[in-house]
């Protein structure tokens, strides 16, 4: 992550972002709270702009209000000058996005703040719109002339979310088109979980302490466990999830990104180069699941069909259990279990590592759990790293019990801000650092090893769960739960 380290936001030329859809969903949960922490905690450049760009009529004015609106809680314990500084810099273009001349004003509008600064600026553009547009928007950046790359001391990015594409052939043909217009380096392809704090942290964590590293192969490790589990359900997102599926929603993406940095050889450097090509590497492993009625499991909760704008015959998955292995010498026989679920019991995402027990073990077992370690670390709903140990309990008996040792993010930092997943997508953007964003093999693996089983799994049964549960109760969970 060089390139942060090295960023001086004092002294960084101009640098505009322009938001295409910021008045949808993305922008208005993610995007703005993130970009007032930011600017509250002094990391956003000295000489910012924020442009929106999208349907919407609005003048600067009804715009800015907008922007108030939408994050008044966030605001609340800021002062107003402030607040009126933070809005100061937003302004608003209204285009739609299959219109060309609609880029070359936006364009000139551009070109005027770049007169303002007497300089030319580094300008990203984030697509915060429907995957549905992507195509029109990339051509008619490219076409428009705005994104021409000169030089790279002033670059132009491209910020685009997933998900890329719907399977292995469309993800392909996004990525010719990406490939073509664009280069490399302006394309920022944001898995926002990359970004969590914890997710960096594993890295870090795996190649830092030895007792681990050493331990973190097929030898040491009996099977990782990958766990994405939400309490929400649509949140007005039925049209485009029951057309999705949570497998490639967060499967696709989220789960196999966990995966890679679990998995993942050491990649030597600490730099984007070298870390997007070991998780590339690892990705480009997976072995394909074939037998589907052993090794996969689809869910629906109870309820799914009679949300809005959701076919009442729908057969999407808003649950998905997946077992899977690497075909490398370090993970051969080592079981991945992927797991993602709406409207689940509780809301947390974290990824348990079970290590083997040792064969010469003293522990005199009572379960098949006992005298198991597992390192936990979780993402959500708080984030920590748990190590599960066993130790005899204090007195006279000899009996064994498990003790924790535990670090936790939010108790044991001096930060009284933990920087959300989305400050760092952007810090890093501003910074050139294209670490944690997925590079284009990634993407790519990630799909060829999701398509086979989007394709069949149809054969499989749907089973449905009860909101609130901890996902459907099926035999073939038991095999390796
Ligand atoms: C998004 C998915 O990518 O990730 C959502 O589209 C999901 O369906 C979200 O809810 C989960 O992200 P987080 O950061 O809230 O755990």
């Amino acid at each position: 992550m060089s390139s942060s380290d090295t960023y001086d936001n004092q002294n960084i030329a101009p640098t505009f972002l322009i938001i295409f859809g910021i008045t949808g969903d993305l922008s208005r949960r993610k995007l703005l709270p993130a970009l007032w922490h930011l600017y509250r905690n002094g990391f956003l450049p000295a000489q910012f702009r924020i442009i929106g760009f999208s349907r919407r009529d609005f003048s600067d004015e009804a715009f800015a209000t907008f922007v108030r609106e939408a994050l008044v809680d966030t605001f609340t314990s800021a002062d107003v000058k402030t607040v009126r500084n933070f809005l100061s810099l937003f302004s608003y273009r209204q285009g739609h996005f299959d219109v060309k001349e609609r880029y070359v004003a936006l364009g000139e509008y551009i070109q005027s703040l770049e007169h303002a600064y007497h300089s030319p600026a580094n300008k990203l553009f984030y697509l915060a719109i429907s995957p549905a547009h992507y195509e029109i928007a990339l051509q008619n950046l490219h076409d428009s002339g705005i994104t021409k790359h000169e030089h790279s001391v002033h670059p132009t990015r491209i910020l685009i979310e997933k998900p890329f594409g719907k399977d292995i052939h469309t993800a392909r043909a996004l990525d010719e088109k990406l490939g073509k217009l664009f280069k490399e380096d302006q394309i920022y392809r944001i898995d926002h979980y990359l970004a969590k704090e914890m997710v960096q942290n594993i890295l870090h964590f795996r190649f830092s302490n030895f007792i681990f590293e050493s331990l973190w192969n097929n030898a040491g490790i009996e099977k990782v466990h990958i766990q994405l589990m939400e309490t929400l359900g649509m949140e007005g997102r039925g049209k485009f999830y029951s057309d999705t599926g949570a497998l490639r929603d967060v499967g696709q993406n989220h789960l196999l990104q966990m995966l890679a940095m679990v998995a993942m050889e050491n990649p030597g450097k600490s730099d984007a180069t070298h870390i997007r090509a070991k998780r590339a590497e690892i990705l480009s492993r997976l072995l394909p699941v074939e037998n589907l009625s052993r090794d996969v499991v689809r869910g629906q909760y109870d309820g799914f069909v009679l949300g809005d704008d959701i076919e009442s015959d729908a057969q999407t998955e808003t649950y998905f259990k997946i077992r899977t292995f690497l075909d490398t010498p370090a993970w051969e026989g080592v079981p991945f279990i992927l797991e993602s679920g709406k409207r689940m019991r509780q809301k947390i995402a974290r990824i348990i590592v079970y290590f083997k027990r040792s064969p010469n073990s003293l522990c005199m077992a009572t379960d098949s759990r006992s005298c198991q370690n597992t390192l936990t670390f979780t993402l959500q709903p708080q984030e920590d790293i748990s190590i599960q140990f066993w130790a005899k309990k204090p007195g006279l008996s000899n009996e064994i019990e498990p003790r924790t040792l535990h670090f936790s993010y939010r108790e044991d930092t001096p930060l009284s801000h933990l920087p959300d997943a989305y400050e760092r997508v952007l810090y890093d953007c501003f910074s050139g650092d294209q670490t944690l964003f997925a590079g284009t093999d990634e993407v790519l693996s990630a799909w060829r090893f999701i398509t086979p089983i989007i394709e069949k799994w149809h054969s499989q049964p749907l089973h449905g769960y009860l909101q609130g549960a901890d996902g459907p109760l099926s035999e073939s969970f038991d095999a390796y739960a």
